[in-house]
């Protein structure tokens, strides 16, 4: 297990009270988990900054029904395919797929592979979801 250390924090009192209600929103179990949580989401975002190695998701909406956007999304991924360890497809409905697409590599891969979907025309919806390998967090 990691060693814990312990550091004080000063905070003028009303930036206090609105941690407090932000931890008692977000269901943290203490002001400590909190804080760690926070750290961890900064150490992220540098991750992706920095264009580290990354772990996260893409998911996208659009209706199968057009064959030429299919068709597109297919293409896209078979060209991204060193960051795409995994992707899952999932009819919604009769015209809707949801398609939910694990990433692990560099991040400005995984940016571009959104661009590259953004860019395409009639996708309904499209989210990266920027996560990490869990190293160096
Ligand atoms: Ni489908």
């Amino acid at each position: 297990m990691t060693d814990l250390f312990r550091f004080g924090i000063s905070l003028p009192r009303d930036l206090l009270d609105k941690f407090d209600r932000l931890i008692k929103e977000k269901d943290y179990p203490s002001r400590s988990e909190a804080i760690r949580d926070l750290i961890r989401q900064e150490l992220i975002k540098e991750q992706w900054q920095l264009n580290k190695e990354v772990a996260g998701a893409i998911t996208l909406i659009y209706n199968h029904h057009k064959r030429e956007l299919l068709n597109k999304v297919i293409d896209i991924q078979h060209n991204f395919q060193k960051i795409i360890i995994s992707a899952q497809h999932i009819h919604l409905d009769h015209h809707n797929c949801l398609e939910i697409i694990a990433l692990k590599g560099r991040s400005k891969i995984a940016k571009d592979l959104l661009g590259a979907f953004k860019g395409v025309k009639g996708i309904k919806h499209v989210t990266l979801s920027m996560s990490t390998t869990g190293m160096g967090i």
